[in-house]
């Protein structure tokens, strides 16, 4: 009898052995990798199967917007269950670093990328990095708009026309990076003041605040809204793929994002997270995103531009403070006034 419970032991023992060796890296907690992932899902998609195939880490994957990823990174802080947070507006990553939300690294990398990049990245003391660029704007739905005897929409002040009353689709900047970009947009563009005066008008022309930055354009082009509110890259995508969009970069000037990546503190899989944050920064990786038709500028100074992307150069851009804009404060002070002073007017 003792025997044969001796024999099972051993047996048992020399399963668990071999579904150890089996999995080596699974054993240790380094073959897999939790990403948040904050663009468009269809690269998000294919990030993680090409990073599998590289490297043979099993990923999982949750896409969410920019705001939505901040808040459920801090909500999971006393226990992280993610590991990388890739993409997405760059504020809120540096919002997760002065917060203690993500980690310091210094990818061997960095000297491949462009200064806006890691610029942001000694902004956070190397707790984020850029890994694209993309400047805000609109886009509108040219059939909707001739249909409607509309006037073509050139400028930020256009928008809150009252010939445009409920033709407008923007986000909601507490879950949408897109949004908080145009909310500190505006107020660098017109002061503080004027921008919420310009807010509280746009509100009257705005049949909807979507939770994702880029379904106002998905929406325009399916013809539920004249004109929405985005990075103007994810205008681009709707045009490419045959809708009707026209993209325009508002005549006054506007703002831009750096799209970023942070580690998160606490990651239980650290030695994954480090292989997917290098090679997300190379130019191979960052080549993707025009195959997934995300048409933002790559940090990569080798990756390819895709000729789609809007060209930054000749785009009015703002000298966007992001130290500041995405300072933990002032993030929060300008979401709670967007709360309070325009989003519960009534229409
Ligand atoms: O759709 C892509 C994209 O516009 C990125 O360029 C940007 O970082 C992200 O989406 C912002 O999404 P959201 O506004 O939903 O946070």
């Amino acid at each position: 009898m003792r025997r044969t419970s001796r024999l099972l032991n051993v047996a048992l023992l020399t399963a668990c052995l071999a579904v150890l060796l089996a999995r080596p890296d699974d054993a240790r907690g380094q073959g897999h990798l939790t990403l948040y992932c904050s663009p468009q899902i269809e690269w998000c998609q294919l990030m993680i199967a090409e990073f599998a195939k590289a490297s043979g880490i099993k990923v999982a994957m949750t896409r969410k917007s920019s705001g939505e990823t901040f808040a459920q990174v801090k909500a999971e802080a006393s226990n992280p269950k993610g590991d990388v947070w890739w993409g997405g507006t760059g504020d809120p990553h540096l919002q997760a670093a002065e917060e203690g939300l993500t980690l310091e690294y210094r990818s061997p990398r960095l000297g491949e990328l462009q200064d806006w990049a890691t610029n942001q990245a000694r902004a956070a003391k190397y707790r984020t990095v850029g890994v694209y660029a993309g400047a805000l704007g609109f886009g509108y739905n040219t059939e909707l708009l001739a249909k409607k005897k509309l006037p073509e929409p050139k400028c930020w002040k256009d928008l809150v026309k009252p010939e445009y009353k409920g033709e407008v689709q923007v986000a909601d900047p507490n879950s949408s990076g897109t949004s908080y970009t145009m909310l500190a947009t505006l107020v660098q563009l017109f002061g503080e003041p004027e921008a919420f005066e310009y807010l509280k008008k746009l509100h009257r022309n705005i049949n909807q605040y979507t939770k994702s930055g880029s379904a106002p354009i998905k929406a325009a082009a399916q013809g539920e809204t004249t004109i929405g509110i985005v990075f103007m890259h994810d205008a681009v995508t709707m045009a490419v793929r045959g809708s009707p969009i026209k993209v325009v970069a508002p005549c006054e000037g506007t703002g831009y994002e750096i799209g970023s990546m942070s580690i998160i503190k606490g990651t239980r899989n650290l030695e994954s997270a480090k292989k997917f944050y290098d090679w997300a920064l190379g130019a191979p990786a960052q080549a993707l995103g025009a195959k997934a038709e995300s048409f933002q500028v790559p940090s990569n100074k080798t990756a390819p531009t895709p000729p789609q992307a809007p060209k930054l150069s000749e785009i009015k851009l703002i000298d966007y403070d992001f130290v500041k804009y995405g300072s933990s404060d002032e993030r929060k002070r300008l979401l709670e006034k967007w709360g309070k002073d325009v989003k519960s007017l009534p229409h």
